[in-house]
């Protein structure tokens, strides 16, 4: 056998024997690479007679294009047998149960902020908003509750320790009524928004949490009066509570920005534990749950409002939207509510797809 054959069947042997990528490329850098051999024999063609060119060419030539193709075999079929053996180890078992998904839920304040606007919506109720770091005046002063008057402790508040540019003391509003002042002053009258959002004391048991949510609503017409008040609150709570056996107490009361004021408390019984609203809280095994403030807006208020008095009147009111969530949903301790506790949550949570509408229900339980 010539050098040449010898060489071939050499190289061919090796690399039928590789056993893996890295030895496929290092057979064809020893044979063509640059200083291989095979390219080396290539090399001694230049220097040959024609007469030896011709005869030595084509067996130089042929080992350079059965190596390469040689490799190019062993290659392709190093690379099949590692893909079969990556399927094999892939194999994905279609009879194994589904990992469980992640789920997050809605919190039930979330769920009762949106019912309750989706009920005031129908009754043609805007959405108002105002900050939660406010000013005295907007929190106090405006809302008929001037310095030093009685009813500022009647709030627990959470004072700032800096005043404003203004040099206005700033505190964590203790309830949404400021809103009023803002809607006045920004749009005029009439009115008819709802304001939701957070609202502060300094206060903590089992029905008070230091943060807690309030919805204001505020209406200013003309000609409203306390039965347009009356009306409305008998006809969201039974739209939110979905039953028409509800039975409101409505109880004379004071807030400085209302004259006259009415507190409202909503009769429920106590079931095995649970409170189910519904019936006079006077009846036997029953009870009454105050649920919001109301009253006819003070003067004082509306022309801090820059609203004139004479021409323009109307009610608020303000829920506390955690007990009306505690009442619906049966929840007996307010600080549970912002634990952040999983399981709480996941016991009390409400589906993202549980969208509270007036056509679907406002209301159904998780
Ligand atoms: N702002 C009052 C409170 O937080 C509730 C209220 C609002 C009362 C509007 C009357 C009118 O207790």
């Amino acid at each position: 056998m010539s050098d040449i054959e010898n060489m071939k069947a050499e190289l061919l042997g090796a690399i039928d024997g590789a056993a893996d990528l890295a030895a496929v490329e290092a057979i064809r850098v020893a044979a063509l690479g640059k200083q291989g051999s095979v390219s080396g024999l290539l090399k001694t063609l230049g220097k040959m007679s024609p007469e030896e060119r011709q005869a030595e060419g084509p067996k130089i030539h042929g080992l350079r294009e059965a190596v390469t193709a040689a490799l190019a075999a062993r290659k392709d079929a190093l690379e099949a047998a590692a893909l079969e053996a990556k399927l094999a180890a892939e194999t994905i078992d279609l009879s194994l149960p589904a990992p469980e998904l992640p789920r997050g839920s809605v919190h039930p304040v979330s769920q009762v902020m949106d019912e309750l606007a989706e009920i005031f919506a129908d009754m043609g109720f805007a959405v108002a908003t105002g900050p939660e770091i406010e000013d005295d005046w907007h929190n106090f002063t405006a809302l008929n509750m001037p310095e030093s008057h009685p009813a500022r402790a009647m709030h627990d508040t959470f004072y700032f320790p800096d005043r404003d540019e203004a040099g206005r003391e700033m505190v964590l509003r203790t309830h949404t009524s400021p809103v009023q002042i803002r809607t006045m002053l920004a749009e005029g009258a009439p009115v008819r928004i709802i304001a939701p959002g957070r609202v502060y004391r300094s206060d903590s048991d089992a029905t008070h949490t230091p943060m807690f949510h309030q919805i204001e609503a505020l209406v200013i017409d003309r000609d409203i009066h306390l039965g347009h008040l009356k009306w409305t609150l008998e006809t969201f709570l039974k739209a939110f509570f979905e039953r028409d056996d509800i039975v409101l107490r409505l109880r004379p009361s004071y807030f400085p920005f209302t004259e006259p004021s009415v507190e409202v408390d909503v009769g429920y019984a106590n079931e095995g534990g649970r409170r189910v609203v519904g019936g006079s809280g006077d009846a036997p095994g029953h009870a009454w749950m105050e649920v919001l403030g109301s009253g006819m807006v003070n003067r004082r208020v509306v022309e801090a409002g820059g609203l004139d008095p004479d021409e323009w009147q109307g009610f608020a009111f303000g829920i506390g939207v955690d007990r009306l969530a505690m009442l619906k949903y049966g929840m007996d301790d307010l600080r549970a509510f912002f634990d952040g506790d999983v399981r709480w949550l996941s016991h009390y949570g409400f589906s993202a797809l549980d969208v509270p509408t007036l056509s679907g229900g406002v209301g159904t339980p998780a």
